[in-house]
C-alpha cells in the first residue's frame, strides 16, 4: 500500500511517500530563512510559500520514491492545528489528488503526527506508552493506551518550543529559538540561575512557562550590563528540561508504564534527550526518541498516521475542514 503525506501547518511544506510502513521519501522544505526577518512565523507568508512549493516538493517526492501518481492508494494530509491559511494549502491540493486518482482522503491531527514519527523510528513500538509531546504550538502529556489517546496535562499558557523562542527573542539571539538556546547554552553554566520551575510539585501534569520567561527578563533587567546570555540560556534551558521531564516520569510512574516517548520539535533539543536518557537509565524506563528531523514538522509522520488510519478503515470525505484549533 502506498500512502501520500502531505503537511504544511506552519512553516515546513513536507510531502512524504510511504509504502508498506517503509519510508521512500520525505522532502522537506523549510521556510525558517523567510521569516527569520520577522522574527517569527507570518502566517500569509507562509500560506503564500506553500502554494508556490508544494506542487515541486510533491514531484520531488514522487521521484525521490520513484512512484507514479497512480500507484497512490490513499492522500493523508494535516487539517489541524495549525496556521488557517497554511492548512488549506496542504487540505486543497490533497483533495485535487483524491478527486483526480479517485483515492481516498485522511485528515491527520498534527499532534498525533508527531506521536507517529516514533512509529517510523521504532517499527516494532507497541501502546501502552506515555508522550512527552513538546513543539511549538503544543506542550503536552499522553497516555497511549488500549488504542485510544488520552491527554494527561498540557501547558496552561505558552508551549515548551514557544518559551524557547520567546526566551530567545528577550536574548536577542535569532530564530527559531530552540536552536539558538542550545547552541549559546552549550558555553553557559545552567546552574548559575536558579529560576522558577513552574508547577513542579502541583498535584497535577500541567506546565506553566510565562512566569519562567518573567523571569529571564526580570534578572536581565536587574543585571542592566555584562548580560551572561550562555548562563542564563542555559539555567532557563535547565529549568523547561526539568519540569518536562519530571512531569513526564511522574505521569509514568502513576500509569503504571514504563515506557516513554518524545515527539515534537523541541524533542530535538540535546540537553533534554540526554537527561531524558539518564532519568530513564536511573529509574529503569525505556525512553524512545526519534532521529532529529523526525522530531520537527515533516510528512513522514503524517504518512505512516495516515497509514495507521487506513488500517482502521476510517477515511474522509471530501467535505473535510482546515481546523486551525482542532484537539486530539
Ligand atoms: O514541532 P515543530 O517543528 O513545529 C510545531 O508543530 O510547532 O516545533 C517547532 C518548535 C519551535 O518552537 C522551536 O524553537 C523548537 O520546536 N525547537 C527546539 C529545538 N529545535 C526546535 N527547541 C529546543 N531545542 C531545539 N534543539
Ligand atoms: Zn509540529
Amino acid at each position: 500500500m502506498v500512502v501520500l503525506g502531505i503537511e504544511t501547518s506552519c512553516d515546513e511544506t513536507s510531502v512524504a511517500i510511504l509504502k508498506d510502513k517503509e519510508i521512500l521519501s520525505n522532502i522537506i522544505l523549510s521556510q525558517v530563512e523567510v521569516h527569520k526577518k520577522f522574527g517569527g512565523v507570518v502566517p500569509e507568508v507562509a500560506a503564500r510559500h506553500h502554494l508556490s512549493n508544494l506542487p515541486l516538493i510533491y514531484k520531488e517526492a514522487l521521484k525521490k520514491a520513484k512512484i507514479e501518481p497512480e500507484e497512490i492508494d490513499a492522500v493523508a494530509v494535516t487539517y489541524g492545528p495549525g496556521l488557517i491559511g497554511a492548512l488549506l494549502v496542504g487540505l486543497s491540493f490533497s483533495k485535487g489528488l483524491s478527486l483526480r486518482y479517485g483515492i481516498p482522503l485522511i485528515g491527520v491531527n498534527h499532534i498525533i503526527g508527531h506521536v507517529y514519527a516514533n512509529y517510523i523510528a521504532y517499527p516494532d513500538l507497541k501502546p501502552p506508552f506515555i508522550v512527552l509531546m513538546v513543539s511549538g504550538g503544543h506542550t503536552e502529556i499522553l497516555k497511549v493506551k488500549d488504542g485510544k489517546i488520552e491527554v494527561l496535562g498540557k501547558t496552561m499558557d505558552d508551549a515548551a518550543g514557544e518559551a524557547f523562542d520567546k526566551v530567545a527573542r528577550i536574548l536577542g539571539l535569532g530564530y527559531p529559538g530552540g536552536p539558538e538556546i542550545e547552541k549559546v547554552s552549550k558555553n553557559g553554566d545552567p546552574y548559575k540561575f536558579n529560576f522558577p520551575r513552574p508547577m513542579l510539585d502541583s498535584n497535577n501534569y500541567n506546565f506553566s512557562f510565562s512566569g519562567l520567561k518573567t523571569s529571564v527578563l526580570y534578572t536581565i533587567k536587574n543585571l542592566e550590563t555584562n548580560i551572561p546570555v550562555p548562563d542564563i540560556a542555559a539555567s532557563f534551558q535547565e529549568a523547561v528540561v526539568d519540569v518536562l521531564l519530571k512531569k513526564t516520569f511522574k505521569a509514568a510512574r502513576n500509569n503504571g508504564i514504563n515506557r516513554i516517548v518524545l515527539a515534537g520539535g523541541v524533542a530535538a533539543n540535546s540537553r533534554l534527550r540526554e537527561k531524558a536518557k539518564i532519568l530513564a537509565n536511573q529509574y529503569n524506563y525505556e525512553i524512545l526518541i526519534p532521529p532529529l528531523e523526525l522530531c520537527t514538522d515533516n510528512a513522514a509522520m503524517i504518512a505512516m498516521a495516515g497509514y495507521h488510519k487506513v488500517l482502521e478503515g476510517k477515511y474522509d470525505s471530501l467535505e473535510l475542514e482546515a481546523i486551525p484549533n482542532l484537539k486530539i
